[in-house]
């Protein structure tokens, strides 16, 4: 997928990024049940001096799991290393990774559902005995040999859930599904940006640029620096109602934070499919797009929004999907 301004999986990890992430439970917005247990699981395995249980972190991209597994490692005074699902191709990558970790390290797995599933076998043992077995030698004279590993908490992130085997999920103790933000709570992470990046920008633009941004922090915070961007050279540096309209509408976001694809898909939903239901393959051929893109971006946020409905014969768009694109439901007519 090329440059998508509200695209949510694009990772610059950029220092725009290191700068705007909150590093501590207190100042990360929202989701409010997972930070309150969290806070209890955290102060109590200080208290008894042990690592935290394993936490597993989903759900759809850019509504801060990273961000939270770098508080993790915070707040619990820790190391966090890091590793991600689809670099671990051999199992020597994981042994590699696992002995290099320290009592107490904070061991995080971005798309923890990539790892193959003979390598993630031996995820098994180390997270529940902090033991690790490896084969040494080659065929016919190998034996395997038993490594201690130092206590550690292993945080895995996964944008789907369901891709994950069931042995490897029940090794979770501490299992949290993101939920997408209220636009009040992304109101007050525009406002937490603009004051770290040392700009103003009004409660009504906040909130607009919040209603704009599919629920997700982190188009959020893209769309405030491309507004922020507009503001200083054809503004005066004051982020207000006026300068953030006229920048969501150079940058063809609508009033939905819907983009090109979503219209595509609805579009195509509509007048190809005449409303579904219809399968995700197929309209992702009619897109152009690839169905994982589609399950995992563009799907969640429609879903969500009503303006589809997954049925057991597919997608069908309702009635507030016509209504956006001002197209006249014929089969509701009669
Ligand atoms: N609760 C929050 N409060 C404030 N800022 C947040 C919050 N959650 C996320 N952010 C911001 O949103 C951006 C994206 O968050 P993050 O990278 O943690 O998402 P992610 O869930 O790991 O996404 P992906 O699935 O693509 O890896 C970060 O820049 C972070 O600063
Ligand atoms: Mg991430």
């Amino acid at each position: 997928m090329d440059d998508r301004i509200i695209d949510s999986t694009l990772k610059e990890e950029d220092i725009f990024e290191q700068n705007i992430r909150p590093a501590s439970l207190a100042e990360y917005v929202g989701q409010k049940q997972i930070k309150e247990n969290l806070a209890v699981f955290i102060a109590a395995a200080k208290m008894r001096n042990e690592p935290l249980d394993h936490v597993l972190l989903y759900g759809p991209p850019g509504l801060g799991k990273t961000t939270l597994a770098h508080i993790i490692a915070n707040e619990m005074g820790s190391n966090i290393k890091t590793a991600s699902g689809p670099a671990i191709e051999k199992s020597g990558d994981l042994a590699a990774i696992l002995s290099t970790l320290e009592p107490g390290d904070v061991l995080f797995i971005d798309e923890i559902h990539r790892i193959p599933s003979y390598i993630e076998e031996i995820l098994y043992p180390a997270m529940e005995d902090f033991e690790m077995d490896i084969v040494i030698g080659n065929e016919g004279k190998s034996k395997s040999i038993k490594i201690d590993l130092p206590p550690f908490t292993l945080v895995g992130a996964t944008t789907r859930a369901g891709d994950l085997s069931s042995p490897l999920r029940d090794r979770f103790g501490i299992v949290n599904k993101l939920e997408f933000y209220s636009d009040e709570e992304l109101r007050d992470i525009v406002i937490r940006t603009s004051k770290v990046l040392n700009m103003h920008i009004s409660d009504e633009a906040a909130l607009e640029l919040a209603q704009r941004s599919r629920k997700t922090p982190r188009i959020a915070n893209r769309l405030f620096k491309r507004v922020r961007d507009f503001a200083l050279v054809e503004g005066d540096g004051e982020i207000d109602l006026a300068i953030t309209l006229k920048s969501l509408d150079r940058l063809k976001v609508d009033k939905y934070g819907l983009d090109n694809i979503d219209i595509d898909y609805l579009n195509a939903l509509i007048t190809k499919f005449n409303g579904g239901p219809v399968g995700i393959e197929t309209i992702a051929t009619a897109i152009g797009e690839e169905v994982t893109t589609i399950e995992d971006i563009v799907e969640p946020f429609l879903l969500q929004e009503g303006f589809i409905k997954r049925t057991a014969r597919g997608r069908v768009a309702t009635e507030k999907a016509y209504k956006h694109l001002k197209i006249v439901n014929q089969g509701s007519l009669f």
